[in-house]
């Protein structure tokens, strides 16, 4: 037997300001199904992840909840703990950027690459928001294409015109923060010398450590020329002061993967088997792999690099890229309810069944991965009901009638045992090289051929006849010997099917040389259905949800979601628009739960002179509609009427609060009337 491996794994770090979805969820899923194939084969691999906690996208959404950054990134790292648990993501260590092991690892190597001679500093003229006192980066600048004239574009690129550009071209710029008109202004920034490492990055990238589709487009770069790399942000930012540099921040970039180490340092505290300087010293045995998306290649794979390289640590041993989700052939969509958050999948279906899904139609490229809602339906039944756990269900329960439960010893089929032994190296060859669809297809293969030859076999007729129990028991406890070996084969992708399975088996938990062996003289447990079908009406409700959640968010006021969330600040406005909106005292008549809709009230509002329905997304906030009946608040009474899918809405109320159970509905003071203007 070879040396068990020790490894160490990463998915890319989700941003703190914002809910996981299945787009994020390809990446977990493909990095967690091979860290558990790792496990599986008797490997050390570790996997660790943490939340991406800084920068200014953060701090102004915190600002804007009325919350600090502390609090929304405490809360956020709540909730991305809870969906990966849930979709059975099982990281050794889910930790935060903003910690004290990445304030400390972000000082180190950044004081190693100053000492190596790898950082410069020189002057940045750049838009400065007046106002609001800060720089402004590209996204929270908008204004007038220079190319197309269109209007409301942001400061590097047009959405009309797909034109690129330099801010300070964009015509009638305004800084989205403010409102303000912005001003150029000078500062002192800190650059990494990333060109200090081409020669390192043209020999590193060739040698194995990413896909050639990979290496192809970053052979573009480096031929052309590395540049320095922009380190810094000034004051006011979300992340790390540099050391001695008051005023000046690393750049979320930067200290973001350096983010990988510090969860693992973090992780090393409470399991005293782990080395951090094993893992992270230069001429490490250790292997250290990166999962990610493509639209972070250069950060992984020329950025990080070449800072591992300067600061005197080991490289990646590889980075491995995936492509892009879509849903029906086509961009996540949020008006036709493709969006889909993590927890809207969870709150309609098991998270095996896209786990399988995924793993059906990974390979080791980078191309997209559509997830066809037909086809998943269709695909997750009839692999695993309709193949897998059918074998097991088919002879289950002759052995507990016949035999008590017990398998007979014995090979009823020695070709197919034959012929699942001779898979497994092929099997794994596939796992390990990232090629879930071909492992998926070579188990489901073996699924078939064990339905046929029980299907030729039928127990269920010879268990009708006379004399012919042994040949029963015989076929049945074969039956369940190559169920058992699938369960084996599959275990990285359905962990919940396969300790099910384990408990009907009556085994401890099965690892990859398990497969080697067989039961025989083996008492069951008793056989509980193991996984049930895919109901299409399911997937309905889940894209409906889907479709409410944004509705909801464009119903509630309170997040600032919906059109607002685009633009992550609320431009100012001029007194005439301000004194166009009419604002109303409103008695709360009627309050009801909508059937169908998870976070939607219908609320009938009476304004003096006439009655409004309006839907409302605060259900979250008040299970008991009943309780809002009689009480007043107030609304916006002149909002141009909404077709939504449960009818009209015709105005909003307004509320406060960043979400869910912390949703306050806005009440006059005792004395206001219905319909009352609010001045
Ligand atoms: O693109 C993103 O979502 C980043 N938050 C990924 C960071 S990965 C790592 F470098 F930290
Ligand atoms: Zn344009």
């Amino acid at each position: 037997m070879s040396e068990p491996r020790q490894i160490l794994v990463t998915s890319a770090l989700p941003y703190a300001n914002g809910s996981i979805h299945l787009g994020h969820m390809l990446e977990y899923i493909q990095t967690d199904m091979w860290v558990r194939f790792q496990k599986l084969r008797g490997n050390q691999c570790i996997y660790v992840c943490a939340d991406d906690a800084h920068g200014s996208a953060i701090m102004l959404r915190a600002e804007k909840e009325g919350i600090t950054p502390e609090q929304l990134i405490a809360n956020v790292q709540a909730e991305h703990s809870s969906d990966f648990a849930d979709f059975l993501v099982d990281f050794d260590n889910f930790h935060s950027t903003h910690s004290e092991e990445n304030r400390e690892l972000s000082g180190l190597i950044y004081a190693r690459l100053r000492d190596a001679g790898h950082i410069a500093t020189r002057s940045v003229t750049q838009y400065f928001d007046p106002e609001k006192g800060m720089f402004l980066a590209d996204r929270f600048i908008k204004g007038t294409c220079p190319k197309c004239a269109a209007e409301d574009q942001y400061g590097d690129n047009c959405e009309k015109c797909g034109a690129t550009y330099a801010p300070t071209e964009l015509k009638n710029p305004k800084s989205a923060i403010s409102g303000a008109t912005p001003v150029l202004r000078d500062s002192q920034h800190f650059f990494f010398k990333l060109p200090d490492f081409q020669a390192m990055l043209q020999q590193w990238t060739r040698s194995g450590t990413l896909q050639d589709a990979v290496a192809n487009k970053l052979a573009e770069w480096l031929d052309s020329g590395l540049q320095e790399w922009d380190i810094s942000r000034d004051a006011p930012y979300f992340g790390f002061e540099i050391p001695g540099e008051p005023g000046k921040y690393f750049y979320v970039w930067l200290d973001a993967p350096i983010g990988y180490m510090a969860s693992f340092k973090n992780l090393c505290a409470r399991r005293p088997e782990l080395d951090f300087d094993a893992f992270w010293n230069e001429g490490s045995k250790a292997e250290l792999y990166h999962f990610i998306g493509k639209d972070i290649v250069n950060f992984h794979a020329l950025f990080w690099p070449a800072m591992l390289e300067g600061a005197g640590f080991r490289k990646p041993s590889a980075v491995n890229v995936h492509g892009y989700l879509t849903v029906n052939g086509a961009k996540m969509s949020k008006s036709r309810g493709t969006f889909i958050k993590a927890r809207t999948y969870l709150d309609h279906l098991q998270p095996e069944y896209l786990r399988y899904y995924y793993a059906a139609k990974l390979g080791r490229g980078v191309d997209d991965l559509d997830l066809n809602l037909e086809d998943f339906v269709q695909k997750v039944n009839s692999d695993l009901v309709g193949k897998v756990v059918n074998i097991a269900s088919r002879c289950a329960g002759f052995i507990h009638k016949g035999n008590e439960g017990v398998m007979v010893a014995g090979d009823a089929a020695p070709e197919l045992t034959e012929a699942f032994l001779a898979a497994a190296p092929s099997i794994a060859d596939a796992y390990e090289g990232r090629d879930f669809g071909r492992a998926m297809r070579e188990i489901m293969a073996l699924a078939d051929r064990a339905n046929a030859w029980i299907a030729d076999k039928a127990p269920w007729s010879l268990a009708k006849q006379e004399g012919k129990q042994d040949e029963v028991q015989a076929i049945c406890a074969q039956g369940i010997n190559l169920f058992r070996q699938l369960v084996i084969f599959l275990k990285p992708v359905l962990p919940v099917l396969a300790a099910d399975a384990e408990a009907f088996l009556n085994v401890a938990p099965l690892t990859w040389n398990d497969h080697l062996s067989r039961l025989e003289n083996h008492q069951l447990n008793p056989f509980k259905a193991l996984m049930s079908r895919i109901e299409p009406a399911k997937v309905e409700a889940m894209v409906a949800a889907s479709k409410e959640d944004l509705l909801a968010s464009e119903a509630t006021a309170p997040a600032g979601n919906g059109e607002l969330a685009k633009d992550p600040l609320s431009a100012e406005i001029e007194f005439d628009t301000f004194a166009a909106v009419d604002l109303r005292v409103a008695l709360i008549v009627k309050a009801e739960a909508v059937p169908g809709a998870d976070k939607l009230l219908q609320l009938t509002l009476d304004i003096g002179d006439e009655r409004r329905n309006v839907f409302s997304g605060i259900k979250s906030a008040y299970p008991d509609p009943s309780q809002l009946e009689g009480r007043l608040t107030m609304m916006v009474a002149n909002l141009k009427p909404r077709k939504m899918r449960f009818g009209v809405s015709e105005g909003m109320v307004m509320a406060a609060g960043p979400g869910g159970e912390e949703i306050y509905l806005l009440s006059p003071d005792s004395g206001a009337k219905p319909g009352q203007r609010i001045k």
